[in-house]
């Protein structure tokens, strides 16, 4: 490694470790725990990876859905602390889906988040069917009557 890139790593390592005043930012731990999968955009890579976009917000219309951010494998084995997990989610909401939020969504709590947390989903996709598709699809019914 070269002079400069050990001054960079330094760096950079101060900037992500550093004290309590330059705590990581939710952008940032987004960038360093979930970016690698969901690309720094959000835009994931379908099929593989799920896009964070879009989607989300209107799934905080289903109770069951807004813990379902944090029990997902990515978000609930991060390393950072239920906090900091809290205020990620809440920023993947807020950046990448104030679009599509339902009316009158309340952010996510911390408390919400930790209890959610405690309960990591074995197979996330199963769990999405059951109360999001199935939702839509009720929805879909009640709104055109067929099926
Ligand atoms: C190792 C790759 C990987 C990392 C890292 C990762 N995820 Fe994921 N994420 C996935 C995959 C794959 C899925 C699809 C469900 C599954 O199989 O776990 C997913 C699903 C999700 C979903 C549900 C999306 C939907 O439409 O159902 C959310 C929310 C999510 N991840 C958030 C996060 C957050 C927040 C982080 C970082 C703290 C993160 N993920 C880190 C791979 C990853």
């Amino acid at each position: 490694m070269g002079r400069a890139s050990v001054t960079l790593a330094v760096f950079l390592l101060l900037m992500i470790c550093g004290n309590n005043v330059m705590a990581a930012s939710p952008r940032i731990n987004y960038l360093l725990y979930c970016s690698g999968c969901h690309r720094p955009t959000g835009e994931g890579k379908p099929p593989n990876v799920p896009t964070l976009h879009g989607e989300l917000g209107r799934m905080m219309s289903v109770h069951q859905m807004r813990g379902y951010l944090a029990r997902v494998p990515g978000s609930n084995n991060a390393p950072i602390s239920d906090a900091e997990l809290t205020a990620v989610l809440n920023w993947i909401l807020q950046e990448f889906n104030a679009n599509t939020l339902p009316e009158g969504f309340k952010k996510l709590s911390e408390d919400e988040v930790s209890a959610a947390r405690a309960n990591l989903l074995a197979d996330p996709n199963k769990f999405r069917e059951t109360y999001w598709k199935a939702y839509d699809f009720m929805t879909l019914v009640e709104r055109t009557g067929k099926e």
